[in-house]
């Protein structure tokens, strides 16, 4: 078997585990050494290879390497770029296929969420059609948990233990405050199409802490009556009430609740501000004192409380993905496939990229409950498992030790230039 080299880049919105996938790639190509050459990362996504700047992992100690486990954001860069149709992009297609032949590239992975699933795809597609041997394959990665046919996405997880963690103890903050001062909490969390990272802030309260909740999903179209109803029968009832809503919430007009009127490559809103919408709203109508807090990127970057389970799987999937390439799997996607739910148990599949490209999985109308405003039991038994276990990182000087990467350049071949 000829030894070909590996390029592997993050792409899209980072999360707390995407560098233990980072990690799983790595690791698991060194082992196999025979069959896979050097390991080259795009700096800041795939630009670094549009514009042929690698990163050479090479150069990087096995200690450094196995610290990616513990380190969250995207430790060689991410971007947000997109590729667009062959006949729209075709020149940037072609000197992707330029760049992976100077640097011999036969594997190509992909660490992302939907928009990168559909370019994965295409290059796999463009390098057939241009009779250029390479193994595409795709490293499920989002916070958002919106890929299909994987039961769940690496980020998800440690997200989800965030927001319920965080949940549980503001309210439990509001709750002290609750008899002179502070009524309500507002938490804004992350989701821009699916309600899952909400979802999980339903996981705050259980059987031992009755905690009054109303979640706001992007699924279900805001209805301001509705809610503030529903605000006042809580507060009446427990002295106080917790919102969490997600930033992908839509009133009956359609327009987000925190459309900051930006829009990214991918033409999708920048959204935030949710939560100062929804805190106001319960403070004219009702008069409640209330604090807001928009998790933003502390929910996706805080590692120091990530989910094991997590970990282990966007770990296992990096893994899996040098594995597929070597058995010369082309345009596919390694995937999670829940065995069972308790006790939990899953193990590692696959699934063909056009099936993954593009579709965005939303919850289930049967994970929220019937008001609109909660999460059922077949949700909880959903979630559950994902943000189990803890995997600390190392801490010096009171801080987590996270690594900081050499990320030296692998010396250029090409003359051309490419502008991006
Ligand atoms: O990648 C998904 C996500 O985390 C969304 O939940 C969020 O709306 C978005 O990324 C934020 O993206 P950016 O960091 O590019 O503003």
């Amino acid at each position: 078997m000829t030894i070909r080299n590996a390029f592997y880049a993050q792409s899209g919105g980072v999360t707390a585990v995407i560098n233990a996938s980072a990690c799983g790639v790595i690791e698991t190509a060194r082992q196999h050494r025979d069959r896979m050459g050097s390991v080259y990362a795009g700096r800041n996504g795939i630009i670094g290879a549009l514009t042929e700047d690698l990163i050479d992992t090479g150069q990087e100690f096995d200690q450094a390497v196995a610290d990616l486990r513990h380190t969250p954001a995207g430790a060689f860069g991410s971007c947000r770029y997109k590729l667009k149709g062959f006949e729209e992009s075709k020149a940037q297609y072609e000197r992707l296929i330029e760049v992976f032949k100077a640097h011999d590239i036969g594997y190509f992975f992909y660490n992302g969420g939907g928009d990168s699933a559909d370019t994965c795809l295409k290059v796999s597609q463009l390098a057939e059609k241009m009779g250029y041997p390479l193994c595409a394959i795709h490293i499920p990665k989002t916070v958002d948990n919106d890929l299909p046919i994987t039961d769940n996405c690496p980020g998800f997880g440690s997200v989800a233990k965030y927001i319920a963690v965080s949940t549980r103890e503001a309210s439990f903050d509001v709750a002290s405050m609750s008899a002179t001062s502070t009524k309500i909490f507002v938490i804004e969390v992350m989701g821009r199409h699916a309600g899952w990272i909400a979802a999980a802030g339903g996981l705050a309260a259980d059987e031992k802490r009755d905690i009054p909740l109303i979640i706001l999903f992007p699924e279900i179209t805001f209805d301001q009556e509705r809610f503030l109803a529903a605000v006042d029968e809580k507060v009446k009832r427990y002295g106080y009430c917790s919102i969490v809503v997600s930033e992908g919430v839509k009133g009956t007009d359609g327009k987000f609740l925190a459309d900051a009127g930006i829009k990214d490559a991918f033409g999708h809103t920048q959204l935030g501000g949710a939560a100062p919408v929804v805190a106001a709203l319960v403070k004219n109508a009702l008069g409640y004192r209330y604090h807001w807090a928009v998790a933003d990127y502390l929910q996706r970057a805080a590692r120091h409380i990530a989910s094991k389970t997590d970990v282990e799987q966007a770990y296992a999937l990096g893994k899996a993905a040098v594995e597929l390439a070597l058995e010369g799997r082309n345009a596919v996607m390694p995937t999670i496939v829940r065995a069972s739910d308790s006790p939990y148990q899953w193990r590692i599949g696959h699934a063909n990229l056009s099936e993954v490209a593009n579709v965005e999985k939303k919850m289930p109308r049967e994970f929220i409950s019937s008001d609109g405003f909660g999460i059922t039991d077949a949700c909880r038994a959903y979630l559950q498992p994902l943000i189990e276990g803890e995997d600390y990182p190392p801490y010096k000087d009171g801080l987590p030790d996270y690594v900081v990467l050499k990320n030296a350049s692998v010396p250029r071949k090409l003359t051309s230039q490419f502008a991006i």
